[in-house]
């Protein structure tokens, strides 16, 4: 693998572009945008619950990964300290809000089963989010980037809408999220860039294997999550596509994060794969 292109920067409508490419290759059939409408019966009430305390756990998982991580791996990087404080401070507001509409709907603080979630993050990812450099960069990349394919997807499929959430995304959880992510891919960059071509290809080893290790961690999980997802928001059937695109969406942002085209990546897992 050696650095062949010159990348543009990577921006939120960077992503969207090719989002947007992959979507109409793998899944032409996803409209741009649904009508939707809110929760009625409770039955959907308690899928939508469900989902979002997975949501609140996702996000609760990153802050106590990036506490622990300020400490351990970013021990003498100033500038990772910092990035690391608002994302855990602004993920930290994710789940918080998420937790709170939980009891709003349901009745209940659904505190409990979110950290009984948070658990199976642990349990599943291992060591590896704190292991070392590559394999927070890893960490990051999966639950940052990595989900951004999916995460449209299921924008442009949604049926079943909490007005309330649906707000909170758009004025807070969007503008941070971008924020986060433009953050890993200036982490990763600030390094790359400044690497001998040796180093290079040392790193491009280093996070090809640890970012697969978090793919392999993660596959029954999403396989699981994307069908509580596909139910909460009312489109069970019609996420074909949706394993392929983000196998695909994974590959642009590897490519991207090493300065190679896609086809010079080796094969990687694909989120299909069954352990
Ligand atoms: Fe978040
Ligand atoms: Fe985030």
């Amino acid at each position: 693998m050696t650095a062949t292109l010159t990348r543009p920067i990577w921006t939120t409508e960077y992503e969207l572009e090719i989002v947007d490419k992959l979507i109409s290759q793998y899944a032409p059939h996803v409209p741009v945008k649904q009508e939707t409408r809110p929760i009625e019966t409770q039955e959907e009430l308690d899928n939508f619950c469900r989902f979002r305390i997975r949501g609140a756990a996702h996000d609760l998982f990153i802050v106590q990964v990036c506490a622990k991580a300020i400490n351990q791996i970013a021990t003498n990087d100033p500038e990772l300290q910092l990035f690391l404080s608002r994302q855990l401070g602004d993920d930290g507001a994710h789940a918080q809000h998420t937790r709170l509409r939980v009891e709003a709907l349901s009745g209940h603080d659904p505190i409990d089963e979110i950290q009984q979630q948070v658990k199976k993050h642990w349990e599943f990812m291992g060591d590896l989010p704190i292991r070392d450099w590559f394999g927070f960069l890893a960490f990051e990349l999966h639950y940052e980037l990595h989900i951004v394919a999916s995460l449209i997807l299921n924008k442009r499929l949604t049926k079943i809408n909490d007005p309330n959430s649906a707000s909170f995304a758009v004025e807070k959880i969007i503008p941070d999220e971008a924020f986060h992510r433009l953050g890993v891919v200036r982490e990763w960059q600030c390094k790359y860039d400044k690497a001998s071509p040796q180093q290079k290809a040392e790193f491009a080893v280093k996070l090809i294997e640890a970012d697969e290790e978090g793919q392999r961690c993660r596959n029954s999980y999403l396989k699981s999550h994307w069908e509580i997802t596909h139910r909460a928001l009312g489109y069970e059937h019609e996420a074909e596509g949706i394993e392929v695109i983000y196998d695909a969406w994974r590959r642009e942002v590897l490519a991207y994060l090493l300065d190679i085209s896609v086809s010079q990546l080796p094969k990687l897992v694909s989120v299909s794969e069954v352990n």
